[in-house]
């Protein structure tokens, strides 16, 4: 069955030969196809898989991994998560489930007393929310996602208003689920706080969400109350439109700043999707709980909260069973005094990276009122050139000149969206030496720089 060599030659466009053996050794016989055309290129996928972009922030990490491993000495300021550990209270409640042998499937929205736990804490918060409303899942990532699919219909138009610099998963989850980013900038010289007006601007017939994000990643920014309640106020004008509230951060908030979940503000219950989790608050990242709180019905009559459980259910099906005991051990009471030894960790490293930033002339710093992250302005080093012959074009140029000179590693802000242009953000969720040591070392490499001739 196998053309030899010349009758292979006569066939035209041939590219390539596939050889089968068919049957056993010795009994068989082997088949050759004829391949047309270039298969060099691979499998076929889809065109929005293609087209996402890999985390910004992801990479670094790897990018500083790779460097340690090669001896480098290099200080990390990319990580958004806490160095510090999680409750002890949150450890037990995970050796437990072990030990109780929870290793099969659980509800898929969450045990009973993980979904209660999350109710009532919003409820103190002033969102008059029960369990049934709740959808615990993996992560505050996958919380914004479940959210998304359900709002979200690809092909009509739906816009989501972000406002930037904002988290950089927003926009790439966003249009991977169907929906057009809409930015609205907000700006250094506005401390990062958001315009109602231009919030209200920038909606049309086709908005279906807003999303907001407070205190931020990557500003560090709370924002203050009566703006909350402002753009609430806008999104209530828009039917269709609801109002993401992402406050992955809320607890860890420093000096005085508040927290108004704008799901709790009078009139809104319905119109506000809560997201939350322990990640952040709990330094459980890798834990994976993040949930959704959605007290809204749909046009259809049924819970919001049902469509995100079955979206849920033909996908994840739920976070893990033995880390959903930890939500009830932190959020009923258990964890608090570990919970607040860590808030007033970071706030004073808050203080201390700011006051160092604040010092290094060429670089100026608003003072972070939530999360771990400081987002200095360095654009007045824009344009000038390194010890080494480098022009530092934008941040871009400037961070990874910072990384291969002075072995500090911080996030460039273009990629979390206009206005971030001419910052970088800095974490400070790692120790107080290592916020000493890189400021003294970000402060010389701004010092060696020459104005460009
Ligand atoms: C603003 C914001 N929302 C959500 C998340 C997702 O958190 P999780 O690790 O729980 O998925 C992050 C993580 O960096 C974040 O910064």
């Amino acid at each position: 069955m196998t053309p030899g060599g010349a009758n292979r030659k006569k066939q035209a466009n041939v590219t390539t030969w596939v050889n089968l053996e068919v049957g056993n050794q010795g009994e068989g016989y082997s088949l050759s196809f004829p391949i047309f055309g270039d298969w060099s290129v691979g499998m076929r996928c889809s065109q929005r898989a293609l087209e996402l972009e890999a985390s910004a922030t992801l990479a670094l990490a790897a990018r500083v991994k790779a460097l340690r491993a090669e001896g480098k000495d290099v200080l990390g300021f990319s990580a958004g998560e806490p160095d510090l550990p999680p409750p002890a209270a949150a450890i037990a409640a995970v050796r437990q489930a072990i030990d109780d042998g929870m290793n099969g499937y659980e509800p898929v929205p969450g045990t009973p007393e993980a979904r209660e736990a999350i109710a009532a804490f919003h409820r103190k918060g002033g969102i008059d929310c029960t369990a049934d409303d709740v959808v615990l899942t993996a992560g505050g990532k996958m919380a914004l996602f479940l959210v998304l699919q359900a709002l979200l219909q690809p092909g009509r138009g739906d816009e989501v208003v972000i406002l930037t610099p904002a988290w950089v998963s927003y926009k790439p989850m966003i249009e991977l689920c169907g929906g057009k980013v809409v930015e609205v900038p907000c700006t250094f010289e506005d401390g990062f706080r958001p315009d109602p007006e231009a919030v209200a601007a920038a909606m049309t017939p086709n908005t279906a969400a807003v999303m907001l994000n407070s205190p931020g990643n990557p500003t560090g920014v709370a924002f203050p109350d009566e703006i909350v309640e402002r753009i609430a106020a806008v999104v209530a004008q828009h039917k269709d439109a609801m109002l993401i509230s992402d406050e992955i951060y809320a607890t860890l908030r420093y000096g005085d700043a508040t927290h108004c979940s704008p799901a709790s503000i009078p009139g809104m219950k319905d119109r506000v999707i809560t997201l939350h989790g322990l990640s952040k608050i709990a330094a459980v990242t890798g834990w994976r709980l993040g949930w959704v709180v959605a007290p809204m019905l749909t046009e259809r009559g049924e819970p919001l909260a049902k469509i995100l459980t079955r979206i849920q259910g033909q996908s994840l099906s739920h976070t893990s069973s033995l880390v959903m005991p930890a939500v009830k051990a932190v959020l009923d009471g258990g964890a608090d005094e570990d919970l607040e030894s860590m808030r007033l960790r970071f706030a004073s490293r808050a203080e201390r990276m700011h006051e160092r930033l604040a010092e290094i002339d060429g670089v100026k710093c608003l003072k972070p009122e939530g999360a771990f992250y400081c987002f200095p302005d360095v654009g007045d080093c824009f344009g000038k050139v390194t010890p080494t012959g480098k022009k530092l074009a934008d941040v871009h140029a400037f961070c990874e000149a910072l990384l291969e000179e002075a072995l500090v590693a911080v996030v460039p802000g273009a990629p979390f969206g206009p206005g971030g242009e001419r910052c970088v953000r800095m974490s400070f969720a790692c120790g107080e030496e290592t916020i000493d040591a890189g400021c003294e070392r970000l402060a010389s490499f701004v010092a060696s720089l020459q104005e460009s001739v």
